[in-house]
């Protein structure tokens, strides 16, 4: 008897729910809701041998857990791509077609919360999990039970898994705030919700979730996207009501612009737009990268200022001994990157702008540029934020710092400053510099600490300690002996990547190659003038005030000679053949993924050719050499009458001389 009431107040209640909050059509009123709940409640606590899993009772939270389980997803939880224009669309496109002939696309709304796989057996919710790493994310069954847009039970008792988003609402988010809590954004506050031990938090926080993915389709016999959600949406799930099946690229844009355009009418955030091909058996054919899909990607929405919160601020010593202050935040995601660290450049700017600890601010991140904290949302400040206050000793070396008259910045004088150290060994080994591969800022803070590393002659002499280096924690003979070899290979780089290497103020990279190529070797060069090196075309006083001072340091002299001594290359190499070749004079833009080359080494070849390398295509471009995936560029110049190479055809070129 007890048991078929509570059986029928289930079904009731489960009923009201869907209509009021997936089919928006609420028949019953709030009292009798209510009156339903609490005579469940009631006779659960009467009887609690008869209390179910998935009764609605357990959405108010009643269970608390002592740790997060670990969760492993058999279909890894992927990620998306990025596309942040009309270009890249296109490029996409391109690259679906040339698997896909006619493809078709749903474009659906990208929700600005945290992602969750949903496991039901026999119709019945068993798990909710986070995407994690994307194979081993945390178990979050009890506060998903709270989410009333996640069902407990489906129309059909079978088992599946789906996934969506967990999110917050804005109108959620503001009361939460205005109640006294100080979260950045609704991703940051549902994200906190949801890791919450405590499933009364979750319960009192109003989440809500929509599901955009089915992993396992063929189990049910659907063969689209669109199929998918139509299927999830009859089992009793939420999906987003602005999700539209896409037949061209033209009605993807005008979805695109219409969302950019109309994005703050919705009642929640999103941070872009996700395009996934609709055909089922096309994403197969299309398949994976390592991180994300091949038949989806996402647009995201440009540069716009994302808010967060400064949990710090510290201080950094650059190569240059400039201490910058940085503010350490609650990381967010801006333009497909997740943040947790801006510049706030200097004192000045910080005084002038009133950042404090504690503030909520807009951060803004535009192209590879490092993000910024743009300004300080006053209107959230609590009265607990904390005044900055600019350091006036080193943080490394507790030397006091000095300000130099003309600029606003601030260094550590100290010659012998670690941080500074560090830094600029980190540098000689970059990329562009000396390019020794293997070494992460990491290993040479602990070889700089274990004094294994002092200066750059000390790379050259890290084979001498080949076994201590052996006894470090998480050093095998393999990696040494490439690290060895990685520093012995840089002995032969040419004297440019030597000179941008060893950290002489206002050399980089483009300057040190025009002192390399002017002076032949480092003797021609140390034993230059001012006047000399300040008649170099491109090369003014300030920068021949600081090569003529460096190469007079007594330190420095002793220091390239030990270089020397251990036959380190000081000729620049990269001599310019003073013949005619295909690429003298000519204007070189390259552009998608060349097989044979990295872009850099692409590079150098059609320098010592003679040829010039630059960025974006215009009438002054001679050729482009478009590799694998090239898009807008390649179109452009297809449009402009340039000749386009592909890889073999440079090849072809680059060999015959
Ligand atoms: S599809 C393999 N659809 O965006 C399918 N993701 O940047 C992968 N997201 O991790 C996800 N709205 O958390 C998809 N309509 C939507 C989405 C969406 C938001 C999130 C999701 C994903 C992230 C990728």
């Amino acid at each position: 008897m007890i048991e078929q009431r509570i059986d029928e107040l289930i079904k009731l209640i489960d009923k009201a729910n869907h209509e009021y909050y997936i089919l928006d059509k609420p028949t019953i009123t709030d009292q009798e809701y209510d009156r339903y709940m609490q005579e469940l409640t009631e006779l659960e606590e009467k009887h609690p041998e008869l209390k179910r899993e998935d009764s609605p009772t357990t959405r108010v939270g009643s269970e608390v857990i002592s740790e997060f389980k670990k969760v492993t997803h058999e279909i890894p939880m992927l990620s998306l791509g990025n596309v942040f224009n009309e270009d890249e669309i296109m490029s996409f496109d391109e690259r679906i077609k040339k698997t896909v002939s006619n493809p078709k696309y749903v474009a659906e709304l990208k929700i600005d919360g945290l992602s969750v796989s949903l496991l039901y057996k026999k119709g019945k919710l068993v798990r909710a999990a986070t995407r994690g790493d994307g194979v081993t994310g945390e178990d979050i069954t009890h506060n998903a039970r709270t989410i009333k847009s996640i069902p407990l039970t489906i129309n059909k008792q079978i088992d599946i898994e789906v996934r969506g988003e967990i999110y917050m609402s804005k109108a959620s988010f503001e009361k939460l705030n205005a109640n006294g809590e100080n979260f950045a954004n609704p991703r940051n506050a549902a994200a906190g919700s949801v890791r919450q031990l405590d499933s009364k938090v979750a319960a009192s926080r109003n989440l809500d979730c929509f599901i955009y993915h089915l992993p396992n389709p063929e189990e049910y016999n659907i063969y689209t996207h669109e199929d998918a959600l139509k299927f999830m949406k009859e089992l009793g799930f939420v999906t987003n009501p602005n999700n539209k099946k896409i037949d061209n690229i033209k009605e993807l844009v005008s979805y695109i612009n219409y969302w950019t355009e109309n994005r703050s009418t919705l009642p929640y955030e999103i941070d872009g737009i996700v395009i996934k091909v609709n055909d089922l058996n096309d994403q197969k054919r299309l398949g994976f990268t390592a991180r994300s899909p091949k038949w989806a990607t996402a647009y995201k929405f440009p540069a716009e200022e994302v808010l967060t919160k400064i949990t710090n601020i510290v201080f950094t010593v650059g190569r240059t001994g400039q201490v910058t202050p940085s503010a350490d935040l609650e990381p967010v995601r801006v333009m497909g990157s997740v943040i947790s660290r801006a510049t706030l450049h200097n004192e000045d700017y910080v005084k002038s702008k009133d950042i404090r600890v504690g503030d909520i601010v807009a951060i803004k991140k535009a192209g590879d540029v490092i993000p910024e904290v743009v300004k300080v949302i006053k209107e959230r400040r609590t009265g607990d934020e904390k005044p900055f206050e600019m350091v006036k000793d080193c943080p490394m070396c507790h030397e006091p710092l000095a300000r130099k008259e003309e600029e606003a910045a601030y260094y550590c004088t100290n010659n012998h400053c670690p941080a500074k150290k560090i830094e600029k060994l980190i540098h000689y080994t970059s990329r562009h510099a000396m390019n020794i591969e293997g070494f992460g800022d990491r290993i040479i803070e602990d070889f700089y600490n274990l004094g294994y590393l002092k200066d750059y002659d000390d790379f050259y002499k890290l084979d001498t300690h080949k076994e201590d280096l052996m006894r470090l924690e998480g050093f095998g003979s393999k990696s040494i002996s490439n690290l060895l070899k990685q520093i012995e290979n840089s002995k032969s780089n040419s004297l440019e990547r030597l000179l941008f290497g060893i950290s002489i103020r206002h050399v980089g990279e483009k300057t040190a190659d025009i002192l390399a190529r002017n002076f032949q070797n480092i003797d021609n060069l140390m034993n230059a003038s001012f006047e000399e090196i300040n008649d170099i075309k491109d090369i003014g006083p300030i920068i021949a005030k600081s090569v003529t001072e460096y190469f007079n340091d007594e330190e420095n002299k002793e220091l390239i000679k030990k270089l020397k001594e251990h036959k380190v290359n000081m000729k620049y190499l990269k001599e310019t053949t003073t013949n005619q070749t295909e690429f003298t004079d000519k204007t070189f833009v390259l552009t998608g993924t060349l097989e044979r080359f990295t872009r850099d080494e692409a590079k150098e070849k059609i320098e010592l050719l003679g040829g010039i390398t630059t960025s974006s295509v215009s009438k002054k471009t001679d050729v482009v050499i478009a590799g694998k995936e090239a898009g807008s560029k390649r179109k452009k110049a297809g449009e402009l009458g340039i000749t386009i190479w592909d890889e073999e055809t440079f090849i072809n070129n680059l060999s015959k001389y």
